[in-house]
């Protein structure tokens, strides 16, 4: 059996945990691959709204198996606040949660580290969600990194000391760093990882393996956006994984001849939080509103999200690295009001027009270009099928399929389950 691939086709919060969530009742396995607790997948639905970090957004359906794959980092405080907060659900972890044994362990550390460096770069700072997230990757590229496995060893005591003492050690090197509060940090973190034991840990890609061999369907889950990755981002304003559609193959061990569909995610318009380049960004009443309408608060971090109109160019880079086949399109409920509709299909720069993404994006050197379509007036939010849609809406969906080349499949028109349109 295949596998199917949903992921963010711009700088994340595309609405990703709300499409998983609605496609699960499909899915036997539902896999998160890359990312951690940077990610916030918010669901909503019977009058509940919820936000998962660590856990995959499958796990409110009464069947699905969710597993936090290989690829992703595990901060075990944050996860097991994930697991409290899901306790008025009653959900039987034993049968619907895996966590893969070859999953990275964020420590207190790693987060002091994130800090420092953070601070440490002033003005030019990523905007980082200061989760641990670069500093766990880098011990994980650097051969240096723990493993969810590895808290099952003997000697697993010593290697956390001996991590934690090189983290200190580097601590020392930044200016004003702080570990006044690791006492209090590591006394939560051993609690959480005496905890983590007790969930079901495994060899997640035999797992994975024995149930493509059993015909289970399985879905990936991936988290931040691929303007996001670590490679074709905009480097270095990126987080540190993979999050692009290779990340599914290293972040659970699934063959890349095995991907079927590949489901890309974006919004009606483009939001970004942290910092970096985004060509398309408004400082005006334009992004004030889509801001305001649209709720556009980080569910990790709760910052601002910045906001501005479509950005194509960017956006079929995006669907080329991917491989993307069908798109979703959320939240043009939010653009309802707009009496014009701008989407930017070119770039200005000091070498001319440019159509594709170019190496630096910074905003000051790149002028986006504009095409106008007519905006709609109608609430969409109560919307059930697409003959309902107003013309103008239509016409939006029409044009944006025609330039991107690829069929549009879902469209959303609020955060409900049940706001959900089937093209
Ligand atoms: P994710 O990180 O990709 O899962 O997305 P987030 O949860 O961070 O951000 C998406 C936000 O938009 C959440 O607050 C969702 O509840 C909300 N949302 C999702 N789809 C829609 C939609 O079609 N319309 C509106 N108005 N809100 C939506
Ligand atoms: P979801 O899965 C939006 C951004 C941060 C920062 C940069 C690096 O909810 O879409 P990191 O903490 O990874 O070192 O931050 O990436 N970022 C996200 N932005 N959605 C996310 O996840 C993000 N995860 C990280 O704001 O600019
Ligand atoms: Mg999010």
């Amino acid at each position: 059996m295949t596998v199917d691939l949903l992921l963010g086709l711009q700088w994340g919060d595309e609405g990703k945990g709300k499409i998983v969530d609605v496609l699960t009742s499909s899915y036997d396995i539902i896999a998160r691959f890359q990312g951690g607790p940077n990610a916030g997948h918010t669901l909503e639905f019977e009058g509940n709204k919820h936000v998962l970090h660590t856990i995959p957004s499958g796990i409110f359906h009464p069947k699905a198996v969710n597993l936090i794959g290989n690829g992703v980092v595990i901060d075990p405080v944050i996860f097991m606040k994930e697991i409290k907060n899901l306790a008025p659900y009653n959900i039987n972890f034993d049968e619907k949660l895996l966590i893969s044994k070859k999953a990275h362990l964020i420590l207190p550390t790693h987060r002091l580290l994130d800090a420092a460096s953070e601070a440490s770069k002033g003005k030019s700072k990523i905007g980082s969600t200061l989760k641990g997230i670069g500093p766990t990757y880098m011990d994980k590229t650097g051969r240096n990194g723990i493993r969810v496995g590895d808290i099952f060893a003997s000697n697993w005591e010593e290697k956390y000391q001996k991590l934690t003492h090189k983290h200190l050690e580097i601590l020392k090197n930044f200016e004003g760093a702080e570990a006044d509060q690791l006492e209090t940090l590591e006394r939560e973190f051993l609690e959480s990882i005496d905890a983590l034991r007790t969930f079901k840990i495994v060899d997640s890609e035999h797992y994975l393996h024995q149930a493509q061999k059993a015909g289970k369907k399985i879905l990936a889950e991936g988290a931040q956006g691929s303007l996001l990755d670590v490679d074709f981002g905009t480097y270095p304003f990126v987080t540190s994984s993979t999050t692009t559609a290779a990340g599914a193959c290293t972040g659970l061990g699934v063959a890349p001849n095995k991907i079927k569909e590949v489901f890309g995610i974006f919004k009606a318009y483009t939001t970004r939080v942290g910092s970096g380049p985004f060509p398309t960004e408004l400082f005006d009443e334009d992004g004030a509103t889509m801001g305001r309408v649209g709720n556009e608060f980080g569910a990790t971090t709760g910052r601002s999200r910045r906001c501005g109109w479509l950005d194509l160019v960017a956006l079929k880079y995006a669907i080329k690295i991917n491989g993307v086949t069908q798109l979703m399109m959320m939240k043009g409920d939010v653009l309802s009001g707009f009496s014009k509709i701008k989407v930017c299909t070119a770039y200005q720069t000091a070498q001319g027009v440019q159509d594709y993404l170019p190496y630096d994006i910074t905003s000051d050197d790149i002028q986006p270009l504009y095409e106008e379509l007519e905006g709609w007036e109608e609430d969409l939010t109560q919307l059930t099928t697409v003959d309902q849609f107003p013309k103008n809406f239509l016409d939006y969906i029409d044009y944006l399929e025609k330039a991107l080349e690829t069929p549009i499949k879902i469209v959303s028109v609020g955060p409900d389950r049940a706001q959900t349109i089937y093209r």
